[in-house]
């Protein structure tokens, strides 16, 4: 059967990476989470204290930023490497997530991005979750999917997966970070955030997860039927 590429946008943590993550498994899919890229690019930035004004240092420290995933074979989970070292709980700390939205704004760094996400992607079979997928990085996805949220429920979800991660934060400084990215996302010059045309509208604030996936999964079986 014909693979499809499933692109999956919206906003900051409306449960896109979890739903793309079961959809992918579901299909034997692989799945692509560039928001993790982002995130890699942000600590690798903050570890090298890169000014983010001096595009040359910039331009000097993608060369040297190499980003892979690979499966946990104890979890099966997926989880992002930098340059050989598991960052995967470190790129989801407070600290990169204050700074990522500074990062994914410079233009040198989303053209290396996009372009290794669309490497990622040219053998199709894949599920990728973030901010421009169906708009930059795969125009022609065969489905698009935009997801949206309440802030209030998206914000109490992200608090309930830091928890779990042994984070304590206050919903109000959660909200604050939801809200200062989506602001930041969605206005930025390069690539912002915004609903591609042919998307299709998936607003989760009163879908369980199951729900998330099986709307997905309906949509995504309509499209390869199709092709
Ligand atoms: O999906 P996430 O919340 O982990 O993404 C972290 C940040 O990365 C988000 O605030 C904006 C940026 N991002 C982006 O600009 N473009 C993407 N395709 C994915 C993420």
């Amino acid at each position: 059967m014909q693979k499809i590429v499933i692109a999956i946008d919206g906003y900051s943590g409306c449960g896109k990476s979890s739903t793309a993550k079961a959809v992918a498994k579901n299909l034997g899919y692989t799945y692509i989470d560039s928001g993790a890229m982002y995130r890699a690019a942000t600590l690798y930035f903050l570890q090298q204290r890169v000014d983010l004004s001096d595009i040359d240092t910039i331009n000097k420290a993608l060369k040297h930023l190499e980003i892979s995933f690979h499966t946990n074979t104890r979890t099966g989970l997926q989880e992002t490497y930098l340059n050989g070292e598991n960052v995967e709980q470190k790129i989801r700390s407070m600290e990169v997530s204050d700074f990522v939205s500074e990062v994914s704004k410079i233009k040198e760094v989303r053209r290396e991005l996009v372009y290794q996400q669309q490497q990622l992607g040219r053998s199709k079979g894949v599920v990728m979750d973030g901010r421009d997928i169906g708009t930059v990085v795969f125009p022609d996805a065969e489905l698009k999917v935009f997801m949206t949220a309440d802030l209030e429920i998206r914000a109490k979800r992200r608090q309930k997966e830091l928890i779990d991660n042994g984070q304590e934060v206050t919903l109000e400084e959660i909200i604050r970070n939801l809200d200062e990215r989506d602001k930041v996302d969605s206005t930025r010059a390069e690539s912002p955030l915004v609903r591609a045309e042919d998307a299709v509208d998936v607003d989760t604030s009163y879908l369980d997860f199951d729900d998330q996936v099986k709307k997905i999964m309906e949509l995504a079986n309509e499209r390869i039927g199709q092709y």
